[in-house]
This record gives structure tokens, sequence and C-alpha cells, in this order.
């Protein structure tokens, strides 16, 4: 694990591109039989198998502490050829609001946070065929909305998903100006899931207090603070709360395609998944597989001055969330991570995936470094 302080290039370079290169995919046929779902476990490798069968992938990688993912790529099963995306590269120059940030950050509320992962992980479950899950995003939605009913510069909607049950949830705070089409995402997974039992049963008790209450809720205080204060971005925020993330990326997969589709430019996709249980290791690991290097080292010099904890890098693994989604689409993406992988929570994807093991203040310094990134992009130079 090495301390990144590396160069973003030649300064006379101002645009970077970013291209990602995939290995050719297979021709794939279509199910051998009904109900089997195309799983890719590595970039280019994809096999036929039940739900229950990727499930089990993850759950042996865990038994051995490490992240176990995989793309349920069933429904776009060859995606277009990367297109180089144009990323105007004094975005990521260092950090230059400081008069509009640290303010904020002021306003970031540890209790709140966790008054949300309370409220998330007292749902039974939120899998992303259950009831629950349906009506955990509700109450996201209401969140987002109850927070920003005052400003008709934010919308707040369900992307619907027609082959399951629980949306996504998207809250887009209106860019102003010339720089109004390029967007910042702050995701992170709504769902959860109970992996004990052969096909992880969408009715069995989950949870998902770390796995990804957490990160949702961190979500969630950022967009709270930035609705309250009255801040208009030059640059459009989008707050996503994906469905589906727990068995194959499905929900984040769905919206990436699509904005890749439609020509969306995607300037950052930040990540929140478990953010709350640092194990030994006080400050933030950022991740550097599947995301993108430049947005990484701004994300550390954001943490050096707007959180003042220490920070690491480590690697998640293919496909362990869903930034992988939006790296795959050939956006760039950044992942800070609660621990080193070495140190993960155990107890998540179980019954025992509770707030009594986490801590809310670890919590805050995420909320904090996605407020600080979402205002330091938002603001055009
Ligand atoms: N939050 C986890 C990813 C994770 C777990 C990262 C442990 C680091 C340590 C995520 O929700 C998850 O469970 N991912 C699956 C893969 C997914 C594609 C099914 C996994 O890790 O097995
Ligand atoms: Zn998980």
């Amino acid at each position: 694990m090495a301390m990144s302080n590396g160069s973003s290039g030649g300064q006379a370079a101002r645009i970077l591109v970013v291209s990602l290169t995939l290995a050719a995919l297979p021709a794939y046929a279509s199910a051998p039989r009904d109900g089997l779902r195309l799983i890719e476990t590595a970039p280019g490798q994809a096999s036929w198998m039940t739900e229950g069968e990727a499930l089990e992938i993850s759950r042996a990688r865990h038994a051995e502490g490490k992240c176990g993912g995989y793309f349920d790529i069933t429904d776009d099963p060859a995606p277009p050829a990367p297109r180089a995306l144009e990323i105007p590269i004094e975005i990521y120059d260092g950090p230059a609001n400081e008069e509009t940030v640290r303010p904020l950050l002021a306003e970031v509320s540890a209790d709140r946070i966790r008054a949300s992962v309370d409220r998330l992980s007292s749902f039974h479950t939120r899998h992303y065929q259950s009831e629950g899950g349906a009506q955990a995003a509700a109450w996201i939605r209401d969140q987002f909305i109850a927070a920003s009913a005052h400003r008709s510069d934010i919308t707040v909607e369900f992307f619907e998903h027609p082959s399951w049950r629980q949306p996504s949830v998207v809250a887009r705070i209106a860019g102003v100006g010339r720089n109004a089409s390029e967007v910042i995402v702050i995701g992170g997974h709504e769902d959860s899931i109970n992996h004990s039992g052969w096909n992880a049963d969408p009715a069995a008790h989950a949870p998902g207090a770390d796995d990804n209450a957490s990160g949702t809720s961190a979500i969630l205080e950022i967009f709270r603070v930035l609705a309250e204060s009255g801040y208009r971005p030059d640059r459009t925020i989008q707050f996503m709360t994906y469905a589906a993330e727990e068995v194959g990326l499905r929900g984040s997969q769905a919206i990436a395609a699509q904005y890749k589709q439609q020509n969306v430019n995607v300037v950052a996709a930040m990540q929140f998944d478990m953010t709350m249980y640092p194990g030994q290791n006080p400050g933030i690991t950022l991740i550097t597989d599947y995301t993108n290097p430049e947005l990484t080292r701004f994300a550390a010099q954001l943490v050096d001055t707007y959180v003042g904890v220490p920070w690491r890098e480590d690697k998640c693994g293919y496909a362990c969330s869903d930034h992988a989604s939006w790296h795959r689409q050939g956006y760039a993406a950044v992942f800070p991570f609660e621990a080193p992988n070495a140190d993960m929570n155990r107890a998540i994807h179980t019954t025992r995936d509770t707030l009594a093991l986490l801590n809310h203040q670890h919590g805050s310094h995420f909320a904090k470094l996605g407020l600080a990134m979402a205002v330091e992009i938002g603001t055009a130079r």
C-alpha cells in the first residue's frame, strides 16, 4: 500500500483523456435455460448461472476475507466500446474553494447520520425484490424531498427498474451557466441482503447497517447540508441511491448505461459503500482499482485539506461495488472506503450488520469528503 504523490501529467495537457480497455467480449448465446443470469467475474469473462450460484461466488470470497464482486450483465451483455471521455483536468487541480467549503463542513452532523442508519437498518430487509426494499427507497426519496422542498432547482425522482420491485432514487441540484451539462454523481447502494442460506432468501432479515445504510446516510447528509445552505452549483450534482447492488451491481449498471447512451457528461462519480466500521484504522482508505487515479489523488488532497484524517490506498477487487459500473462505461470514479480490506467488517450480509458495531464519527469523515468534492468540482474555476 503506497501513499500517492504521483503527478497528474504535464501541466500543458489540460485535457485528461479517460479510456477504458475492455477485452473483446465473447459472443454469448442466449440463456441456455430460463432464469439463468450472465455473470462476469473478470473483464471479458462471463458465464451463465443461477442467481444462487453467483451469490455463492461472493459468499466464498467473503469467507476468505475478500470482496467477491461480479457484474450481472444479462441485460447489457456487450456494452458499446467505451468512448474516450474528455475531462477538463482543472477540475482535479486541488482545493480552490475553501471559503465556501469550510462553513458547510461545520454543518455535517454525525448524529443525523447515525439516525438515518438506525432508520434504514430497521427495515426487516432492503432486498431489491422485497416490499421493504421498495419502502426503503420511498423513505430515502422522502428525505431528499423534505430537505429541498424550498428549492425549485432541485428535483427528486425514482429511477424505475422494470425487472424488479425496488427503484433507485436520484436527486439533482441543477447547475447554473455554461458548465451545467457537466455532472457530478454522489452515489451508493440502498439495498441489503442476507447471504446465509442458499439463494439468499429475499425475505430474510438483512439490516445492512454498514452495508450500506452507512453510505446511503452519508449521501443524505451531504445532500441535506447543500440543499439547506442555498449553495448553487455551476455543475449539476446528482445524488443517487442504487437498487440491486448486492446481486451484481444491477441498479447502477442500468443508470450508468443509460447515461452513457444519452451522452451525459459525468465528470466524476463518487461511491459510498461502507463508511462506519474503521476496524483498527482511523481515516479513509481510497480504492485504487477500477477507479480513476487523478480523481483519487484529488480526493486524497481533499482529505488532507478538509477532513484532517489519515488516508491510505487499497484494492477492492473486480466489480466489488457500484463505482465499477461507472468505470465500465468509461467514466471517472472514486471510492473512499471505511478500512483496508484486511480489516473488513465480517458481519456484512448477516443479521449482525447493525449499528452496534459502527462508529458514526467515522461516518462523518466520509460525508465531509463528499461535501468537499461536490463543492470543489461543482464550482467552476
Ligand atoms: N459493500 C460490499 C463490497 C465490499 C465488501 C467491499 C467487503 C469491501 C469489503 C458490496 O455491497 C458487496 O457485497 N459486493 C459484493 C459484490 C456484488 C457485485 C455482489 C461482494 O463483495 O461480494
Ligand atoms: Zn454487500
